[in-house]
């Protein structure tokens, strides 16, 4: 299938099946907003404990926060987000359509990448076992006439952006001829800053109202109260603060369904460090987050590294986490070395002192930072991406199923009477009543066994018990795998132990120590 087609069919059903709604929908919606059903939010709920409790509950210098969206302004002066969170604009005066210019360069750079790929790809099927890559590499003038281009232009990319040399921006566009996806034209504008913030009024206009902003991360929340947390847990250096919350930003180009939204979540932990050792904790932080990403199962070449060619302002080494979206790899998680910024910053523009009195070594310091930052929507789109299957099956039939991991999943068990009488459903029922204090459970009578089973597989429930008339006589019950689609015949008093075992988020995360 088409990757194009698997995004259009994975939006459609997380329609169908109360994954994702656009928000506001009978107003014909609101751009890049959208809302959670009944099945999207017990999967966000299970991403976000998974994240929390292989953060807070299996590290025992990390502790939790909870800060509020509203912060005092002078927060996001001292951070740089009201003079530099910005994302450089550029319009096509013939369709109209606004593009990120930023954007369309690294889309370029991404074009060549994929021409060298393609060409290392055909001669590795041509020359078989005898291939030498890294003397083709060498050697092949078309390979070596793309590397050029995409060197060139990488590090023209770098230098435009490191000094924000807009102009150049723009005659880097004109002059790799990159056109409006749209019109098909070159007729482009200048480029522009746009600022990211949305920003509302805080108290009566009577009083004079404060501007504040929605925070356009979860970070500063942490930042401003380091001291809080360190001081009321006695952390030692290293320790770290994880926090889940919303946050927002006037994305200019926002699509791609939830991928890029104005209002998201982010799942992020600062750890704070000894200055001098966060190249250390960078790289140990790294690998825990990749090892957090693969322990799902979905196979380790669905994810890379992608080292920033331009580091924030902030930043000494920066990080992605990508995936491997049906529209190329794609970032759902940002590792930085965020040195002392933040911290000297609030302490400067607060005029409190943030230092960290460190017995070990008898002196006082700023704390560095390690920040890992990740999107539980981008993190979302990607479980749904690789566990989105079609199978034909050996009757000749075919199923959707999400197979997503089971811990995972938004209900772990159906239970599923086989008729709707002959005192089967007052048994599912009292099935229901024992598992539903341990997992989440979903009865369901209607329609014959099969559709039902199918209805479970497309919701990526991974067991179905049926209870039968044998049931009545011997306790036991069918219980059906969804990934094998197996059938066991097991009995009920063994069920709670079969399966908790198996949906338990424990089994994901005892992988991770
Ligand atoms: N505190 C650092 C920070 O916010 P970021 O790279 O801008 O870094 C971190 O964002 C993560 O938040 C990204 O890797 C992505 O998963 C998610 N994210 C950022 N912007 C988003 C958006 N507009 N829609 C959905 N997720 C977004």
């Amino acid at each position: 299938m088409a990757q194009e087609d698997v995004f259009k069919k994975i939006v459609s059903h997380c329609k169908e099946y109360g994954f994702v709604f656009p928000s506001s929908e009978i107003y014909d919606g609101l751009a890049a907003v959208y809302d959670y059903g009944q099945m999207g939010v017990e999967l966000k709920n299970n991403i976000k404990k998974y994240w929390w409790d292989s953060m807070v509950r299996l590290h025992e210098n990390i502790v939790g926060l909870d800060s509020s969206i509203f912060m005092h302004p002078t927060i996001w002066k001292a951070s740089g987000h009201v003079d530099a969170f910005n994302d450089p604009l550029i319009d096509n005066k013939d369709s109209k359509k606004r593009y990120r210019a930023d954007v369309l360069v690294e889309d370029q750079i991404a074009k060549y990448e994929d021409k060298i790929e393609k060409e290392i790809a055909k001669a590795a099927k041509k020359f078989g076992d005898t291939f030498d890559e890294a003397k083709y590499r060498e050697t092949n003038p078309r390979v070596i006439e793309h590397v050029a281009k995409h060197d060139a232009l990488v590090e023209r990319y770098k230098k435009a952006m490191n000094s924000n040399d807009l102009n150049e921006l723009r005659e880097i566009i004109v002059d790799e001829e990159i056109v409006c996806p749209i019109s098909g034209t070159r007729n482009w504008t200048d480029v522009r800053q746009f600022n990211l913030m949305f920003s509302t009024e805080m108290g009566s206009t009577a009083d004079g109202a404060m501007k504040i902003y929605l925070r356009p991360e979860t970070a500063q929340g942490i930042f401003v109260n380091y001291l809080n947390v360190q001081k009321t847990s006695r952390m030692k250096i290293p320790f770290g603060i994880a926090q889940i919350g919303k946050a927002f930003r006037n994305e200019i180009v926002a699509r791609q369904f939830i991928f890029r939204m104005r209002e998201f979540e982010q799942m992020e932990m600062q750890f704070f460090v000894r200055p001098g050792t966060e190249m250390e904790w960078f790289k140990k932080w790294k690998e825990t987050r990749m090892k957090w990403h693969q322990n799902l199962g979905f196979g380790a070449d669905h994810y890379r590294f992608h080292d920033h060619e331009k580091l924030a302002h902030y930043a000494n080494a920066a990080t992605d986490i990508e995936y491997k979206m049906p529209f190329g790899f794609k970032e759902v998680e940002g590792i930085h070395s965020r040195t002392d910024f933040d911290l000297s910053q609030h302490e400067k523009f607060s005029g409190k002192s943030i230092k960290y009195f460190d017995p070990e070594l008898n002196a006082s310091y700023t704390p560095y930072d390690i920040e890992t930052s990740i999107g539980v929507d981008r993190m979302f789109l990607s479980i749904l991406f690789a566990s989105y299957k079609e199978e034909t099956l050996e009757n000749g039939e075919s199923r959707v199923m999400l197979k997503i991991p089971a811990a995972l999943a938004p209900v772990k068990l159906a239970v599923l009477p086989l008729i709707k009488k002959d005192g089967l459903p007052e048994k599912a029922q009292e099935i229901m009543n024992t598992m539903r204090f341990h997992f989440n459970c979903q009865y369901d009578e209607k329609d014959s066994i099969g559709k039902r089973y199918r209805r479970q597989d497309a919701i990526g429930t991974p067991y179905c018990v049926t209870i039968d008339h044998q049931t009545l006589e011997d306790n036991a019950v069918t219980l059906r795998n969804r990934d094998t689609m197996e059938q066991e015949r097991i009995n009920i008093d063994n069920l709670l132990s079969i399966i908790e075992d198996k949906v338990s988020m424990t089994s994901l995360l005892k992988n991770l120590i």
